[in-house]
């Protein structure tokens, strides 16, 4: 059914037409997400998230994972060799559901648990993670700067905040191609597979209108972060930025 915010471009949706999109889009979308996410990125996601994994340091033994999702990233970063336990945290129990399934098939429930939150309060204390990760989550928080804060108020000082998210490429020809994917390919592919055309509108609209890098390393700034690095990935359609709690 046609809404309000179906008619008007997403840099004029209201913070709470925004999360009532995402939320009712990542309610549908479940059963394929991760399909999705393989077929649109051409795996790259996988990459995506197990360069994300391989930022952890070693020596840290439990992580915060913020939007968790399908727990792609939290089951990464508890296999990628070092004894992490990692939590995840989602307002979608059904995405969470996916995730405890495949957790629990790759015998990792002593390593991963989910519990249901919102990324802008989160139901830990301060100080209480080495790293706290999110991704492909922070674009669809309206407040990215209180959310980062957030974020950075559960890890312990010297610990790491780690944002994934795609962008849009800086090479002329490259935005042209990514520009002609994501309004043709994407939506056309997303409504096949999962029925549903909003969340693959939605999909590319919100990767056109987020932040640029630099962008996004000012707020990591803002929200006091230190040592701020970003990586382009895969020509820069995806970032990976990191900052260290002070
Ligand atoms: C594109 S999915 C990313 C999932 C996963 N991190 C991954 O790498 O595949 C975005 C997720 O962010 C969650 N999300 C969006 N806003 C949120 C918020 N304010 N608090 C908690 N979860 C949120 C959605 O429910 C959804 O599961």
């Amino acid at each position: 059914m046609e809404t309000d915010v179906d008619n008007k471009p997403i840099s004029q949706w209201t913070s709470q037409e925004r999360v009532g999109v995402v939320k009712e889009i990542f309610n549908t979308v479940t059963p394929h997400y991760d399909l999705l996410n393989r077929l649109m990125s051409a795996r790259q996601d996988v990459r995506w998230r197990r360069f994300a994994a391989r930022r952890i340091p070693r020596e840290a033994r439990n992580a915060l994972d913020v939007a968790t999702g399908t727990g792609d990233l939290a089951i990464d970063m508890a296999t990628a060799g070092g004894e992490l336990r990692v939590i995840g945290v989602d307002f979608v129990e059904r995405m969470m559901r996916l995730g405890r399934e495949k957790t629990s098939r790759r015998n990792l429930t002593r390593l991963i648990s989910f519990t249901a939150a919102d990324a802008l309060m989160l139901p830990f204390d301060d100080n209480q993670f080495d790293a706290a990760t999110i991704a492909f989550g922070i674009r669809n928080i309206p407040d990215r700067r209180s959310a980062l804060k957030e974020m950075a108020r559960v890890v312990r000082p010297g610990g790491k905040v780690i944002v994934l998210e795609m962008t849009f490429p800086r090479n002329m020809r490259l935005r042209r191609f990514f520009r002609w994917y994501l309004n043709n390919v994407m939506p056309v592919v997303g409504r096949l597979i999962s029925g549903n055309s909003r969340a693959y509108r939605y999909l590319p609209d919100s990767i056109q209108d987020f932040l640029h890098p630099d962008q996004l390393s000012t707020l990591f700034e803002e929200a006091g972060l230190k040592s701020v690095k970003a990586f382009p990935l895969t020509f820069g359609i995806t970032y990976l930025h990191e900052g260290i709690v002070a």
